[in-house]
């Protein structure tokens, strides 16, 4: 049913013609990417610990990137049933604007957005750091409720190779599971995919350790509450 086409340093897979999923490696400083994550906030929301986070919503302009007002991130229970994190409101810091004004996060976004077969005009990003031996998706496999999300990882560091791997399937068939390594940004139609990444694990005990990832997604957050029933509809897709 999927298929799977690598071309130009792409991995692809088409659902009946549709592309749904896109890995790839977008040329860009991912040094500039990699600094926007050193004063990542922690995370006071769960209560496991081994996470930091922040969450913005951003507008495209000719300008270029602006931040919109800050709304809690509110994600549904049927994405989201952890205690005291799914089906509540949640306050993240803003990513920082110097981030914005990157040619490299300007590259990431434009390699993301040509996947997208319709215009996005506005979306979210999250930065999120998982350390010690955290679980990056402490939910579990999942949907995100979006359209289309983007997961872009932007640093590995000191942690076991085969640790932190990205796993989707459709309904209980696996069909990516692969260590993504620095650099590869993920692209996948939300509604096709069950996902998840899994724990990390600390490789030498006297060195910090974490995976740092951005998760893009559109459309962006602030509509997750009024969609909500219609969000749910979209994830009964009959495959
Ligand atoms: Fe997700």
């Amino acid at each position: 049913m999927l298929q799977r086409i690598e071309k130009d340093g792409h991995t692809k897979f088409f659902y009946k013609d549709e592309l749904t999923l896109d890995i790839h490696f977008p040329e860009l400083d991912i040094s500039q990417l990699q600094r926007s994550f050193d004063f990542v906030p922690y995370d006071n929301y769960y209560d496991k610990g081994s996470r930091y986070r922040t969450t913005s919503r951003v507008e495209i302009t000719e300008e270029g990137y602006k931040l919109l007002p800050k709304v809690a991130l509110y994600q549904p229970t049927y994405v989201n049933d952890i205690d005291s994190y799914g089906g509540i409101d949640r306050i993240y810091a803003d990513v920082p604007i110097s981030l914005l004004q990157t040619e490299a996060f300007d590259t990431m976004i434009k390699c993301w957005l040509e996947q997208i077969p319709f215009e996005v005009k506005s979306f979210s990003v999250h930065q999120i750091r998982t350390t010690d031996s955290g679980n990056p998706t402490p939910e579990g496999r999942h949907k995100d409720g979006t359209d289309w999300t983007g997961v872009y990882i932007v640093r590995r560091h000191n942690i076991e190779d085969e640790s932190g791997k990205t796993k989707y399937w459709i309904k209980d068939e696996e069909v990516v599971s692969e260590v993504v390594p620095e650099g590869g940004l993920i692209s996948h139609c939300d509604r096709y995919f069950l996902h998840c990444a899994t724990p990390i694990e600390k490789k030498h005990p006297d060195e910090p350790s974490f995976r740092d990832v951005f998760v893009l997604t559109t459309p962006e957050h602030g509509l997750n509450r009024e969609q909500e029933e219609y969000r749910a509809k979209v994830l009964e897709v009959d495959l």
